[in-house]
């Protein structure tokens, strides 16, 4: 185990403000093959307020640096003025008021972490956020210290004709000595984390954007030369954002440059580095054979999410780190709102509901539970996390929804305006709802500060016209938080009548003889069927009145609010709004729990009248996505809906609704019931598949997306018909052989990949050519590592183990190591869990080894293995010795520290 100093917890209750501010940061980085010299010149000044024990001291953060030598206004520090340990520079007196000059030698070169500066192919760039920074000079890199940059880039003469970093270009001169020095100035003060740098020899595309006011910004995408075609897309996708975020929420672009570089090593998807977003090439490359439609909408999405930052991050920034859901919950709702205009909106939110119930749901259940706003943390990369990103931005919709569109947004534009140029915390960011709408969130601001899932356990009573509906909502205990208080929610619902027709609310006519009693505050916010009720006591009552007849409740349309719904599950009531809710998301929620049900029931080798009532239900959705073949626009939103309904829900999806997982039990029904639904509607398939294919060229629109969509799912059925196997086999090698575009040729080799009754070395033949066909591209070749990890058949972790000695496999790409260990570990679940541990102790050996090299990849990578609570005790007793095994290793990185040890349970103290 850890022997001498364990990493140690910060903490939200020490927060200090800083005791010095640094106005103005000027950065001369002398970028030479090995080794890269930075010169920081600081104008340092004691803060007023300051109540340090030590007035005149300063300590700076910094790691891994060489120090060359210290200066306050210019006169160098002997050695006896200052101290350095492994993470800072303390200079024991300094003025009030003065200019600090520190010369530091780093080698971007060396530098495998990819936080700080680094190289990446044949590019230099940086990596700041969280703390990166630091490992390029000696700072006070946090958050709450903002500074005016300006940034020298002093390169040899030759190889590296592109120069860049925040804000405006300044001056380009030519140093006596031959070599090139391109200076750049930041208007904005900005936290160290915003900063960024690149050098290389890239290739640019250019566009204009006219911003609401009329000024011109000039949009630039960089990347290597191969991959600047594949850049359009991006660009289209970054003029649709700046648009948005004018309509929607009044934001404008602020500089006469926006720029985003692609490059190919990056631990994370993109980042927001002010005026210069670094993004990684899978999340801003799109092409017809290289990305898939949701490649597409994700280059869309994060192009968004970065380009909103620009307000909800810069402009408006962090107090620290553990309001990082300040940014993060904000701008991913924010992005949400903006792919929900471009696309469709149901079908995003259904996609958003699935990937938070697959791995927010699970983390907020499991031994690394934390607050959005966590109270503690070891090292702040392990808080990147789908409950500070993904529950962050229901939080923060839950406020929209409880406010009204309206007045979320004289809210926003209030802590816009307000909080301009600060660094703040998300009690500012409620405290603006609340002033500019003159209500209380008291209540509601628990979301902020308690973890877990809070259940909603509906019970509904039928008697003479009256329904009676009670919520009693209930919050399990979390590490660190045994006890939970109630929360603010609002509960979007409706309640249908046996024709389907709506009852509450303006769309029942207006003189509806429904009468609503209870003690909550309910609204019927859109004049449609659905009444918003807040609930804020543990249980709450409403009563209907004047029913004709039992009608249908649905309880969550839209998923109003991250929440678990317990006793809602009549299997009569779910096949009902499965087929006539007037929200998409309650029809597709509604045969989930169908869907998960029958897999259950086959499990227990119970189908009962359940599946066959499911198959029914079935039969007639085909039929209906049949029906849908005008190419309109609506149409295309119902045929992207009954492609997300038909398709079943994925193995993580359904572990995460049981107490305990079977996973043998859900891999084998999960099956059986494909191929049930696959031999008995085996026509209905393929004549789904054949009405939806498309023609003319590849489009990434929503009518093209949606046909692919539904045709794809249709295969997957056809792919488990082992009667028609030989059809079935043609087909899916005629669509693997002809088609234009990444998104078919990518399922049809998923098939190819499974199809039981295909040759193996005609199996072999096909996995090759697709390799060959596009060896050069690599995040092609990455979804080719990633759907191998993938791979169901027996000899899953063998196959593994040879594809990392395949030539293209490359340990110190983030990319390729997510795509093979990712497609293994998250996606082959049967294989990850075998019964002999192999697939744990797999894990545990390449999270140590690549702990090494990139620490925050290995912690990432590591998340299986956090997820043990639910497992079987054989399997529990497999991962914990897996976590043991890694946990025993000296100089862990604090990264894999933290979430070995609280995943454990032994770490102290810390929620
Ligand atoms: N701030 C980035 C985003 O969400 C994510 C990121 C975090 C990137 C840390 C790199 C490092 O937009
Ligand atoms: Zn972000």
């Amino acid at each position: 185990m850890w022997k001498d100093a364990q990493p140690s917890a910060t903490k939200l209750a020490e927060y200090r403000p800083p005791d010095y501010r640094i106005t103005d940061t000027e950065l001369s980085f002398e970028i030479a093959e090995g080794v890269t010299q930075v010169t920081s010149t600081l104008q340092v000044e004691r803060a007023a307020e300051s109540g340090a024990s030590e007035p005149n001291e300063l300590r700076l953060d910094g790691q891994d640096l060489e120090l060359l030598s210290v200066e306050i206004d210019g006169r160098r520090l002997s050695e006896n003025e200052f101290a350095v340990d492994d993470d800072s520079l303390t200079l024991f007196d300094v003025p009030a008021r003065c200019s600090l000059r520190i010369v530091t030698r780093i080698h971007p070169e060396q530098n495998t972490a990819l936080e700080g500066l680094y190289r990446s192919k044949s590019m230099y760039c940086t990596q700041c956020e969280a703390q990166g920074f630091r490992k390029i000079t000696y700072y006070l890199d946090r958050p709450d210290v903002l500074s005016r940059f300006t940034t020298h880039i002093i390169t040899a003469a030759e190889g590296y004709p592109v120069t860049l970093s925040n804000g405006n270009l300044t001056a380009d001169e030519r140093l006596e000595d031959g070599r090139r020095r391109v200076t750049w100035h930041d208007p904005f003060p900005k936290p160290s984390y915003l900063f960024a740098l690149v050098a290389g020899d890239l290739d640019v595309i250019e566009d204009v954007f006219v911003t609401c006011s009329g000024r011109n910004v000039v949009l630039k995408i960089y990347s290597e030369a191969h991959n600047i075609d594949q850049c359009h897309y991006a660009m289209s996708a970054l003029k649709r954002a700046m648009r948005w975020d004018e309509q929607a929420y009044g934001r404008e672009y602020d500089l006469d440059i926006f720029m985003i570089v692609a490059v190919e090593d990056f631990n994370m998807g993109a980042m927001e580095n002010k005026g210069l977003n670094i993004f990684n090439t899978s999340c801003v490359l799109a092409a017809p054979d290289t990305a898939t439609d949701s490649g597409y909408q994700r280059v869309e999405a994060v192009v968004a999410h970065e380009y909103f930052h620009n307000w909800s991050g810069n402009r408006v920034t962090c107090r620290d780190w553990f309001q990082l859901s300040l940014k993060e919950g904000f701008t991913v709702l924010r992005d949400a709102e903006f792919s929900a205009a471009m696309n469709s909106p149901t079908v995003k939110r259904i996609e958003d509901v699935s990937f938070l119930r697959t791995f927010q749901f699970p983390e907020d259940g499991g031994p690394l539970a934390h607050p959005i706003r966590p109270d503690s943390y070891i090292e702040i990369s392990n808080f990147y996390t789908t409950t500070v990103y993904e529950k962050g931005a229901e939080v923060v919709r839950m406020i929209r929804t409880l406010l009204g569109d309206g007045r979320f947004r004289q809210g926003t534009d209030l802590y816009f305006d307000r909080h301009d140029g600060q660094a703040v915390t998300t009690e500012d960011f409620v405290a603006a709802m609340e002033d500019a709408n003159a209500v209380d969130l008291g209540q509601f601001r628990r979301w902020y500060s308690q973890a877990g899932t809070p259940n909603i356990e509906i019970q509904q009573q039928y008697a003479d016209g009256t329904l009676q509906v009670t919520f009693t909502q209930s919050c399990p205990a979390t590490p660190g938080q045994p006890e939970k208080a109630p929360f603010h929610l609002p509960l979007a619902i409706g309640l249908l009548d046996s024709q389907g027709r709506e009852l509450l609310g303006d769309a029942s006519g207006g003189s509806s003889p429904v009468r609503v009693s209870t003690d909550a505050t309910v609204e019927n916010p859109n004049g449609d069927g659905t009444l918003v009720v807040q609930l804020k006591d543990p249980v709450t009552t409403l009563r209907f009145d004047g029913l004709q007849a039992r009608p249908v409740l649905s309880p969550l349309r839209g998923f109003s609010a991250p929440v678990r719904l317990q006793g809602f599950s009549d299997g009569d009531d779910l096949r009902f709004l499965a087929e006539h809710d007037s929200d998409g998301f309650a029809r597709w929620d509604a045969i989930r729990q169908l869907q998960s049900r029958s897999i259950h029931l086959l499990r227990e080798d119970a189908p009962g009248d359940e599946v066959a009532g499911l198959v029914a239900l079935y039969r007639r959705l085909l039929d209906a996505a049949l029906g849908a073949a005008v190419p309109d626009t609506d149409d295309a939103e119902q045929k992207a809906i009954y492609a997300t309904m038909l398709a079943l829900p994925g193995e993580s999806y359904l572990h995460e609704q049981m107490a305990e997982i079977d996973v043998d039990g859900v891999h084998r029904s999960r099956d059986a019931l494909l191929a049930k639904l696959s031999a008995t509607l085996f026509d209905q398939w393929l004549a789904l598949y054949h009405a939806n294919t498309t023609s003319g060229p590849y489009r990434p629109d929503p009518t093209d997306m949606a046909r692919r969509s539904l045709k794809n799912v249709a295969l997957h059925f056809l792919g488990m018909a082992d009667d028609e196997s030989e059809q079935v086999a043609e087909l899916i090698e005629a669509q693997f052989e002809e088609a234009d575009n990444l998104t078919d040729r990518l399922a049809a080799l998923r098939e190819i990949l499974e199809l039981r009754g295909l040759n193996e070395n005609r199996r072999s033949a096909l996995i090759d050519s697709f390799y060959d066909a596009w060896k050069d591209e690599k995040l092609v070749v990455d979804q080719w590592f990633m759907i191998q990890g993938a791979r169901r058949a027996p000899g899953a972790l063998a196959r593994v183990l040879e594809l990392e000695r395949h030539p293209a496999f490359d340990r110190l790409n983030p990319n390729r190591v997510r795509a093979l260990y990712g497609g293994f570990c998250g996606q082959n679940l049967l294989h990850f869990h075998a019964l002999d541990g192999s697939g744990y102790a797999f894990l545990a050996e390449r999270v140590l080894d690549l702990d090494d090299t990139n620490p925050q990849l290995a912690a990432r990578l590591l998340t299986p293995l956090t997820r043990w609570k639910r497992l079987d005790s054989q399997r529990q007793g497999l991962v914990r010795k897996a976590l043991q095994r890694i946990g025993s290793n000296e100089g862990l990185s604090p990264d894999v520290y933290e979430l070995v040890f609280k995943s454990l349970g032994t770490q102290e103290g810390d929620g």
